[in-house]
C-alpha cells in the first residue's frame, strides 16, 4: 500500500457509519480523508448565511459556483471552512440536515463540486500524500469511478436507525428510534432522487454493517482494501 497513492472510494446512505468508518480507515493507512457530504452541507450552509431562496436552482448554482470553500483532508482533524468561518459544527445541525437535498440535487451544484472533488482526490495523489479516501453516495460511480477500491457500505434501515438514534439521543430506546425513523427514512428518500445509492454498481464490493460494530466495519474495510490491492 505504501508504493504508490491510493484512492479509495467508499459510498453508503446515511447512518451507514460510513463517514466515522472511512476517517478511521484513512487515519490506519496514513491516508487523506475526503469528507464529500461535507461539502454539500456547506454548500447548503452558504446559501442560507447568505439568504439566496432555496428553490431558485440557478442562484443557488451561482453561489455555490462563487463559494470560498476549503476542506481540510486530515483524517484527524478534517476542517471544513467558508471563507473566514469554520462551520465544521454548524454543518451537522439539524436546519442544515433537513434541507441539504434541496442543494445535493442541484445538477449545476453537483457538476461544480464534482470538480473540486476531483482536485480534492488529485492533490491527496501527489506531493508527500499517499493518497485518500474519499466518501459520500456517487464516488464509487461518478466521483472516482476508476479508484483502486470501490466500496459500498450499507446497513439495514433497522440498525441505521439505532445507530442515529444514539448518537442524537444517546440512546437507542423505542422512543428515540421512532423520532429517528421520520429524518432516516425523508432523507433516504429526498437522496435518491439523484441516483439509487443503496445498490452497488459493477465491481464495486458491497459491505453490510448490519451486524458489525465500528471496530468490526474497519476491520472489514481495512481487509477488503488489502485483498483488492494484492489481488489476493
Ligand atoms: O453524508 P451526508 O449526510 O453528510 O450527506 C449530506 C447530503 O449530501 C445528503 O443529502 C446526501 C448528499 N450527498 C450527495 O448527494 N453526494 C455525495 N457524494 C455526498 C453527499
Amino acid at each position: 500500500a505504501e508504493a504508490r497513492p491510493l484512492v479509495i472510494a467508499v459510498d453508503g446512505p446515511s447512518g451507514s457509519g460510513k463517514s466515522s468508518v472511512s476517517r478511521e480507515v484513512a487515519r490506519r493507512l496514513g491516508l487523506e480523508y475526503l469528507d464529500t457530504g461535507a461539502m454539500y452541507r456547506a454548500a447548503t450552509w452558504s446559501v442560507l448565511e447568505a439568504g439566496v431562496d432555496l428553490t431558485d436552482a440557478p442562484e443557488v448554482a451561482q453561489h455555490v459556483r462563487d463559494l470560498d470553500l476549503t476542506m481540510g483532508t486530515d483524517p484527524s482533524a478534517p476542517g471544513v471552512r467558508v471563507r473566514d468561518h469554520d462551520v465544521a459544527a454548524a454543518i451537522r445541525e439539524t436546519a442544515i440536515s433537513t434541507v441539504v437535498s434541496k442543494v445535493a440535487t442541484n445538477l449545476e451544484v453537483r457538476a461544480e463540486l464534482l470538480k473540486r472533488q476531483r482536485d480534492l482526490i488529485q492533490a491527496a495523489r501527489v506531493g508527500t500524500h499517499q493518497g485518500v479516501v474519499a466518501e459520500g453516495r456517487d464516488i464509487t460511480t461518478v466521483v472516482a469511478p476508476d479508484a483502486d477500491v470501490r466500496i459500498l457500505l450499507t446497513a439495514s434501515e433497522e440498525a441505521r436507525l439505532a445507530r442515529r438514534a444514539k448518537e442524537l439521543h444517546g440512546t437507542a430506546d423505542a422512543a428515540s428510534v421512532e423520532a429517528t425513523r421520520d429524518q432516516i427514512v425523508r432523507r433516504d428518500s429526498d437522496d435518491s432522487t439523484v441516483s439509487n445509492f443503496e445498490v452497488a454498481a459493477d465491481g464495486v464490493l458491497h459491505l453490510d454493517s448490519s451486524a458489525l460494530d465500528f471496530e468490526q466495519t474497519v476491520d472489514a474495510v481495512l481487509a477488503a482494501i488489502t485483498r483488492i490491492v494484492t489481488g489476493t
